[in-house]
């Protein structure tokens, strides 16, 4: 059984450097990864998946400028939508801010690519994408939509039905999915598994 104890100083840790709404959101996505890998018999560390949830979102608060500057000082390879659009930054920002803190290559991988998907983000990665665009406390879904969702047969096909839910929402928008994340969406069709 999993238990939250270990975790009490990171989640304050936390709580002093994103908003009430960003921590609560980081607390649920690290419960919902939790609970994925749980329903979905991956074999992740429970503990890893809940460090990734609660730390996927650590630089969010950043604002454009200092995401800007900070890729441009550590020469972050970045994706074109990253370089088009800063917010987009804090995944790859992050994800470096957490190798130099000492975080698993696996967690910073998958903070890596959390927004915009990739074959190269691993297992725990597909989880952490899925827990952050379905977590409870996220309004963009409705009650009978995230059901539907979750009673999908495995994690890859979950995260194929969202990024095809994206690309339909950016098509809406007069926008196309970012290079990675059609990458992603082929590979997954394809049959593969990260
Ligand atoms: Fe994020
Ligand atoms: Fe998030």
């Amino acid at each position: 059984m999993f238990s939250r104890t270990g975790y009490i100083a990171l989640e304050e840790e936390l709580s002093s450097l994103l908003s009430e709404k960003r921590f609560l959101h980081s607390k649920a996505t690290a419960l919902t990864c939790v609970s994925l890998a749980e329903q979905y018999c991956e074999p992740i560390d429970p503990g890893l998946c809940y460090q990734a949830g609660l730390v996927h979102d650590i630089v969010r608060q950043w604002d454009a400028e200092a995401l800007v500057s900070y890729a441009q000082k550590w020469h972050l390879d970045l994706e074109e939508e990253e370089r088009e659009d800063p917010v987009l930054l804090h995944g790859p920002v992050g994800a470096h801010f957490l190798r130099q803190k000492g975080y698993p290559e696996e967690l910073c991988l998958a903070v890596r690519y959390h927004t915009l998907g990739s074959i190269g983000m691993g297992r725990l990665g597909l989880v952490l994408f899925i827990a952050d665009f379905i977590e409870p406390g996220r309004t963009h879904l409705s009650e009978a939509v995230r059901t539907g969702l979750l009673s999908l047969p495995s994690l890859d096909l979950l995260c194929l039905q969202i990024l095809e839910m994206q690309d339909a929402y950016l098509a809406s928008n007069g926008k196309v999915s970012a290079r990675c994340s059609k990458e992603l969406a082929h590979y997954l069709l394809s049959g593969k598994i990260l």
